[in-house]
């Protein structure tokens, strides 16, 4: 089944207008109310849609209400069954900091279509192709970028990898220095991150690396769009993380999910810049306008670009 077209322009509007709102706390060192802007913006919204939509990954669980928690039911219920993913705010530090990269995200699928993701980290892996055994998140960093090398037919000192710079790190980009493969590293914002294999120009062949979980679900959504591949496996530190995760559903622990474990059928994606980054421009204001830029793709329409908005102040 797949979903109207009538909802591209919709959720392209809830991540404009979430996007819209956390503007306002660009540089003012306040991430919970830029967070909270974006959240009430694009709750606002949702509840305009005609649809029956549920919050699969959200700004938190049940207790944590008022955020847009998991389970939230969103809409006026008068359409489909729709999984609804969000990070209102991905990249808080950018926007408390006024640093480039912060975004307004959304993904749509049909009801059970989307990945239920726990709040825990994810170990991830994306490249620009769908050809599997390539790269792999059981492969070590040397045999992944080898491989990667040989498929590319480009030498490991003209492969570019994205990854976090974080401790946590350490070895994969010693080992990606040892290799001499060129490093991309982003201090936040991984969903970006992961997304910067989908075209030549940002000149990144592999993302990889241990971030967020929902984020990682939220990018696969985009990934899938453009017929590339993603892996992740979800890493619980705690007996309480294992216990929610059994809540939801997860039995195997350890299960390295492929893209279309995550991301089932018809998706759309709204990406919004807030401050401008890699892959989208920030909110600018010309003649009384804001002006936003949107990445979306709806993948069966085939709907994948940059689309500028205009909304007056
Ligand atoms: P927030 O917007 O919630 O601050 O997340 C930013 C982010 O960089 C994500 O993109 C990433 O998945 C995660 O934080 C990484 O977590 P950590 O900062 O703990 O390494």
């Amino acid at each position: 089944m797949y979903l109207d077209k009538k909802f591209e322009k919709l959720f392209l509007n809830v991540s404009n207008r979430a996007a819209l709102s956390s503007y306002y706390f660009i540089g003012k060192k306040d991430k919970i109310s830029a967070d909270k802007a974006a959240v009430d913006a694009m709750r606002n919204e949702l509840n305009k849609i005609d649809m029956n939509g549920e919050i699969v990954i959200g700004e938190g669980e049940l207790d944590k209400a008022p955020m847009l928690y998991i389970g939230e039911k969103v809409g006026n219920k008068n359409g489909p069954d729709l999984d609804i993913a969000v990070d209102p705010l991905e990249g808080t530090n950018f926007v408390a900091n006024n640093l480039s990269g912060a975004l307004s995200v959304i993904a749509v699928s049909n009801k059970s279509d989307l990945f239920n993701a726990p709040e825990t980290y994810m170990d991830k892996l994306s490249v620009n192709f769908s050809e599997p055994n390539v790269v792999d998140l059981d492969y070590s960093v040397k045999k992944n970028i080898f491989n990667l090398s040989e498929f590319k037919n480009k030498r490991p000192e003209d492969l570019t990898a994205c990854i976090l710079d974080r401790p946590r790190h350490k070895a994969i980009i010693d080992e990606l220095i040892k290799l001499k493969v060129q490093l991309k590293l982003i201090t936040d914002g991984d969903i970006a991150g992961a997304l910067m294999v989908i075209d030549k120009k940002y000149s990144v062949d592999i993302f990889l690396g241990v971030g967020g979980g929902p984020e990682g679900v939220l990018a696969a959504t985009a990934l899938d769009a453009y017929n590339c591949n993603f892996q992740g496996r979800f890493l619980f530190n705690s007996n309480k993380d294992k216990e929610r995760a059994k809540k939801m559903g997860i039995k195997d622990f350890d299960k390295k999910y492929q893209l279309n474990e995550i991301v089932k059928g018809d998706s759309i994606f709204c990406a919004t810049g807030i401050t401008s980054g890699d892959i989208v421009s920030g909110i600018e204001v010309v003649n009384d306008e804001f002006v936003s830029e949107t990445l979306i793709t709806h993948k069966s329409s085939g709907l994948k670009k940059i689309i500028k908005t205009k909304q007056l102040i």
